[in-house]
């Protein structure tokens, strides 16, 4: 099951949301099927230039995003080149002006701490201008409140809001959720899915075939 890699627009008439993984272009960046960006004060095709920032090849730290996720407008991933590092007895980025400093270029990423990629799982709801910092994973299901700070990892089925993000609840009993992990829909062919779409929206497990 995959979407048609030019299958931009998944609704006729609206150019404010995008497959994103269709409007992808950096090698570092993985987006699963059906997960859409909708954006309405910019072009989401732009989502990399607008959305993903300090994210530098150098550094060769991943976005990775699920399937199935919905990710709204003015969503923020911070990368670890945005993290001047901690270790040093200046915040002054030295290595990053290397020329200036005499100092060998081949050391540019000294310039910041490295807390590793962003994984987000599938299913995951992230809300309107939620930031989501480097080194966090965000499990299956999580949602993302509207203009939280994602600092710490979150566990799948959570909910979350603030700054920093902290758990607002689960969203399921912890037998629905283990068995949701467990089925992982969202690895399903596609006309499974469908058929199961009503069972899904019911919101009760025990519909799903
Ligand atoms: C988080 C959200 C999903 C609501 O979840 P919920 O479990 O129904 O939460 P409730 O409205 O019952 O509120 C529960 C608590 O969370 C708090 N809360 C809700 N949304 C929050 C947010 N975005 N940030 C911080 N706290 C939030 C409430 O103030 C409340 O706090 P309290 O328990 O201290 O009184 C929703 O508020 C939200 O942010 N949705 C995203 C909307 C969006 O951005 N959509 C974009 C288009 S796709």
């Amino acid at each position: 099951m995959t979407i048609p890699a030019d299958k931009i627009y998944p609704r006729t008439g609206d150019k404010q949301t995008v497959y994103l993984k269709n409007v992808i272009t950096r090698p570092n960046i993985e987006v699963g099927d059906y997960t859409m960006y909708n954006d309405f004060v910019n072009d989401p095709v732009l989502f990399e230039k607008n959305n993903v920032f300090y994210h530098y090849p150098i550094n060769n730290d991943w976005l990775k995003i699920g399937k199935f996720c919905s990710i709204a407008c003015g969503a923020k991933f911070i990368f670890n080149s945005a993290n001047h590092t901690l270790k040093s007895l200046s915040t002054y980025p030295f290595p990053l002006f290397f020329e200036e400093w005499a100092l060998e270029r081949k050391n540019v990423a000294d310039s910041w701490d490295n807390k590793g990629d962003i994984v987000v799982g599938n299913d995951v709801w992230i809300g309107y201008e939620a930031v989501v910092m480097a080194g966090v994973k965000i499990g299956d299901g999580a949602i993302i409140g509207a203009r939280s700070l994602v600092t710490k990892d979150i566990p799948p089925y959570t909910i979350v809001g603030g700054l920093p993000a902290k758990p607002i609840r689960k969203r399921f009993s912890e037998e629905t959720i283990l068995r949701l992990l467990e089925i992982r829909w969202w690895d399903w062919p596609r006309e499974k899915i469908s058929e199961n779409i009503t069972a899904i929206q019911s919101g009760l497990i025990e519909y799903i075939k």
